[in-house]
């Protein structure tokens, strides 16, 4: 049994639950440190119960990372031997609103996340990157050597952190540092216990299917159905995220081997799914029609994106497992359970 201690960063939100939870059951004591800003503690008061007697090993700090006595109080009072880094905004369309925002909340909360890591003698990080970083891929599958872009300020604020974690670990080569970059998260655990709960309208395409699913709203808007791709609709790596918080067993793993640096994975399936191919997936595991106005391209949209897996698979001994029938399936578990995430009717804002 593994007993070292990770401090998580968003633990809260919907892939920081997922990857907290198999941390305790892989025997982790985990801290997490959120400001459940777009998280809920019902979502942490969830996990502890589904870890049962290794729930005991979680803790956790409302706290936003920018608040940098309260990240050194949390460094104080506990000796990490890792980070998994999660926190931070990720909405595009807002991003493009509110670059400040999103600069001061995803640049600054890092940047203060790794000096007092720095000024703690904690030296191992794992960040959450995204797939995004790609752009718009001249080819795929998307491997970790293609080249970089940002379509909008969120993008570049993952941009910006993986050159700053590079720089970093150049200026400071016992850092160890492993950027994971995501591709689409879906899915819940099979509990239908924790899942996916945006605040709002959600801007992915799966929280969206599951809202219309439940009677929240009235149809699916598709972005485009004239992309050179098999019935026309946009192409992704859809990967459920129980597989994902696995990838985030499997880095912390790599992170004790020596000679790390600072290094990239992807963490996607290698598949490519078309929205429509999603949709009729979610339609047969829920029995739900999802009725669809088809409308235009949504600006800054890649045609198609998928990753290489095989560097993950390779070097962090991880493969995704799960198809796009059991993602939609937990999916749906998650959604019929919880129709209003971990809200209730008259708290949501629909
Ligand atoms: C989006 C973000 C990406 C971010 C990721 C996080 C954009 C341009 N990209 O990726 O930066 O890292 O989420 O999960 O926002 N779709 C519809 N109708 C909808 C919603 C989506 O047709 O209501 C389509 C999109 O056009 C796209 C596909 O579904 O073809 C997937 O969209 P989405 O779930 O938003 O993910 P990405 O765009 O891949």
């Amino acid at each position: 049994m593994i007993s070292k201690t990770v401090l998580v960063t968003g633990g809260a939100g919907y892939i920081g639950t997922h990857t907290v939870l198999q941390l305790l059951l892989a025997g982790f004591k985990t801290v997490v440190v959120d400001n459940f800003d777009n998280s809920s503690d019902v979502a942490i008061r969830r996990v502890k119960e589904l870890a049962g007697e290794f729930g005991n090993n979680l803790s956790f700090h409302k706290a936003d990372l920018r608040d940098r006595d309260a990240l050194e109080q949390i460094f104080v009072s506990t000796k990490f031997d890792a980070v998994i880094h999660f926190a931070g905004l990720k909405a595009v369309g807002e991003s493009v609103q509110k670059p400040l925002l999103y600069y001061n909340n995803n640049l600054n909360g890092t940047i203060t996340l790794l000096e007092v890591m720095a000024a703690h003698g904690c030296k191992k990080l794992v960040f959450s990157s995204s797939a995004t970083v790609y752009g718009w891929p001249k080819e795929v599958p998307c491997t970790e050597e293609f080249p970089l872009s940002a379509a909008n300020p969120y993008g570049r604020t993952k941009l910006i952190i993986e050159e700053i974690c590079r720089d970093v670990y150049n200026s400071e080569q016992d850092w160890k540092i492993i950027l994971l970059r995501y591709f689409n998260p879906v899915g819940a655990h099979p509990s239908g216990y924790i899942g996916e709960d945006p605040r709002g309208i959600p801007n992915n395409l799966m929280p969206f299917v599951q809202q219309v699913a439940v009677g929240r709203r009235p149809t699916l808007t598709v972005f485009g159905n004239d992309y050179n791709t098999i019935d026309g609709t946009g192409v992704r790596d859809f990967i459920h995220v129980v597989d994902l918080a696995y990838g985030h067993i499997a880095a912390l793993l790599k992170l004790d081997e020596s000679n790390i640096g600072c290094e990239v994975y992807n963490l996607g399936t290698g598949k490519g799914t078309s929205v429509l191919e999603m949709v009729r997936a979610f339609e047969q595991a829920s029995g739900k029609k999802i009725p669809l106005l088809m409308a235009g391209r949504r600006p800054g949209d890649a045609e198609i994106v998928y990753a290489s897996t095989e560097k993950a698979e390779r070097e962090l001994n991880w493969k995704a497992k799960y198809g796009i029938d059991e993602m939609c399936r937990d999916q749906w578990n998650w959604a019929s359970k919880n129709p209003y995430g971990y809200g209730s009717e008259e708290d949501s804002t629909d």
